[in-house]
């Protein structure tokens, strides 16, 4: 998983938006703002993600797949959904198996997009209260596991003033060492 500052330019959000010359993100940086990745290859990642599964305490998982095809109507309006800056009261864990995308992850205090290029193999966990986005990239398709411990609360909780207060908000800040 590459991970690099986005530019900030306007234009088709699926492209990549990456800096000339880049600005890779270190490991160390990611971990400070708690997102956590690791790559696991997909050919036989079944008995990998059960361990990490079992450790986190993962219980639950199914598939999603995000293309015009697998969605139909509803699909415009959730690519406009995801792409709105937002953040869930609950660990975001996804499993890419095919296709490509893009997470965009605020930095805190900078406030800072920091994107991540998820490409198969790759295993993410956006920490709950982490104001982040979603895009497909070029090719408009991705396959995913999506990991859960009990009832997910994937409900997305826009950024706004209400939203800064969430105490899954707060407590996130609290955990990197920001705010109160
Ligand atoms: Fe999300």
């Amino acid at each position: 998983m590459r991970a690099y500052y986005y530019d900030n330019l306007p234009g088709d959000q699926r492209l990549p938006h990456d800096c000339v010359p880049s600005k890779p993100v270190s490991k160390e940086t990611l971990d400070s703002i708690n997102v956590k990745y690791w790559t696991i290859p997909v050919e036989g990642y079944e008995t990998k993600i059960d361990a990490i599964a079992k450790e986190r305490n993962y219980k639950n998982r199914d598939q999603i797949n995000v293309s015009k095809a697998a969605m139909g109507d509803i699909y415009e309006e959730k690519l406009k959904g995801f792409f709105a800056e937002h953040m869930h009261e609950d660990e975001e864990i996804r499993y890419i198996l095919e296709g490509n995308g893009f997470f965009d992850v605020r930095e805190t205090p900078s406030d800072a997009w920091i994107r991540l290029a998820v490409e198969p193999g790759d295993l993410l966990v956006v920490p709950a209260g982490i104001y982040h986005r979603f895009t497909l990239g070029e090719n408009n398709f991705i396959r995913a596991l999506r990991l859960f411990q009990d009832e997910p609360k994937w409900v997305p909780h826009n950024r706004s003033e209400t939203t800064d207060i969430n105490p899954s908000r707060v407590n996130y800040l609290k955990t990197i060492g920001v705010g109160a």
